[in-house]
């Protein structure tokens, strides 16, 4: 679609050298965004499509699962890569090698995972506590991949709770380093996924952070979110996640949407089924092990089947698949005729939960520089990460 038609709800999305025309990105989101759910995307909508994230550590040392991580499909492009890392030396050598090797047009830096067993040694969404450390490790980011022109942006929560913020001061960090572009998941770790994400934090990252773009995470179950979460916030571009598990779809709704058009896919069991297909040959295609593909598919059957009649039992053996010779057998089974269930089948999805007082070192929170005490523990905070 060409830039900037009247019915445009925003211009082109710009980061750095890239230009993305419907200024929609497919969230990281491990376990998810791998090559077949991101093909699968790719042919419904437009737009930035992230890989899972990778640690840098496992990067570096080129293990089996960090290089699948990073693998991407030959018409892929931009090729989005998201790394985690808590080491300023290894996230810089991580995006080196890279650009270096070719591998990657957009590195994403993930600040944003929220989990314990990461927030306990000082990792993801509370490292940018440790202001010192959050510059060091999005420089070494930057210079890395400048030489090679790949802009590199940053995702994050709003801090560690309600008393502890950082984004906006990490927002500024991030743009003074050279970064291309901030993401805000308006949660702090504190949230984890409960409650519903604050807008309004995005609107004041927005105002705060003016030279590069900002875009807006959380909470995005439709078309009609995402454009109404942009004239709230008056954010440049969305980040979609949960909201298009089960439903990739929801990438040609954005599309429309974006440019203007009022026309949604509302997909009847027919198209769900052939959609599961789909996803079931891309998944094969690139574990190359049937098993284990569609045992990772099984957490996508709750996702796809949301709202529709399937009955009990049917849902249970679909939970179940491990071939696809059993898959077709099921899908078989189901109402084809079944047309879109509505409502049943829209707003909320995945992942939800309670707020969490999160795990901290130690004395975390007393001062927002790091102590020689703590680079031990984030080290170690990098090993207990899965992502490669
Ligand atoms: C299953 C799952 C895996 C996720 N993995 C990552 C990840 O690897 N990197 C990251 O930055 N965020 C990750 N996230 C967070 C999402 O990118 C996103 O910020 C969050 O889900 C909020 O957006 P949403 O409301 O559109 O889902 C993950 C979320 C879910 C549900």
């Amino acid at each position: 679609m060409s830039e900037q038609t009247s019915a445009n709800v925003l211009p082109p999305l710009r980061i750095g050298p890239l230009t993305v025309d419907t200024p929609v990105v497919l969230a990281p989101m491990a376990g998810v965004t791998n090559r077949a759910f991101r093909r699968l995307c790719r042919e419904h909508g437009a737009g930035l499509y992230v890989a899972e994230m990778v640690t840098s550590r496992a990067l570096v040392e080129r293990t089996p699962e960090s290089l699948r991580i990073i693998r991407h499909d030959e018409d892929e492009r931009p090729r989005s890569v998201q790394v985690y890392g808590v080491d300023p030396a290894t996230v810089g050598a991580a995006v080196r090698m890279l650009v270096d090797e070719d591998r990657a047009d957009h590195v994403d830096l993930n600040f944003g995972c929220p989990v314990p067993k990461v927030t306990r040694k000082g990792g993801g969404a509370v490292l940018p506590w440790k202001r010192g450390l959050f510059t060091a490790i999005v420089t070494a980011a930057v210079q890395a991949a400048a030489p090679r022109g790949v802009p590199v942006t940053v995702k994050m929560r709003k801090g560690i709770d309600a008393e502890h913020l950082t984004y906006v001061e990490a927002g500024l960090i991030a743009q003074d380093a050279g970064v291309a572009a901030v993401a805000l998941h308006a949660r702090t770790a504190a949230d984890y996924y409960s409650g519903t994400a604050d807008w309004d934090a995005i609107a004041t990252l927005k105002e705060a952070v003016t030279d590069i773009p900002v875009l807006g995470n959380g909470d995005i179950w439709s078309a009609e979110d995402a454009v109404e979460m942009v004239r709230r916030t008056g954010c440049d571009g969305v980040v979609v996640g949960r909201g298009c598990q089960g439903r990739p779809w929801l990438f040609a709704d954005l599309a429309a949407a974006f440019h203007g058009s009022p026309v949604r896919v509302r997909p009847g069991m027919a198209q769900v089924a052939a959609t599961v297909r789909r996803h079931a040959e891309l998944m094969v295609e690139d574990l190359e092990d049937e098993a284990r593909a569609l045992r990772e598919l099984r957490k996508h059957m709750a996702w796809y089947f949301k709202g529709y009649v399937v009955g009990g039992e049917l849902r249970a053996q679909l939970g179940l698949v491990d071939s696809l010779a059993r898959l077709d057998e099921l899908l078989g089974l189901l109402d084809l005729e079944q047309p879109y269930p509505g409502a049943g089948a829209e707003g909320q999805r995945g992942r939800a939960g309670s707020p969490k007082r999160p795990l901290l070192p130690q004395g975390w929170l007393d001062s927002r520089e790091l102590g020689a005490d703590f680079e031990r523990a984030l080290r170690e905070a990098e090993l207990s990460v899965s992502g490669g």
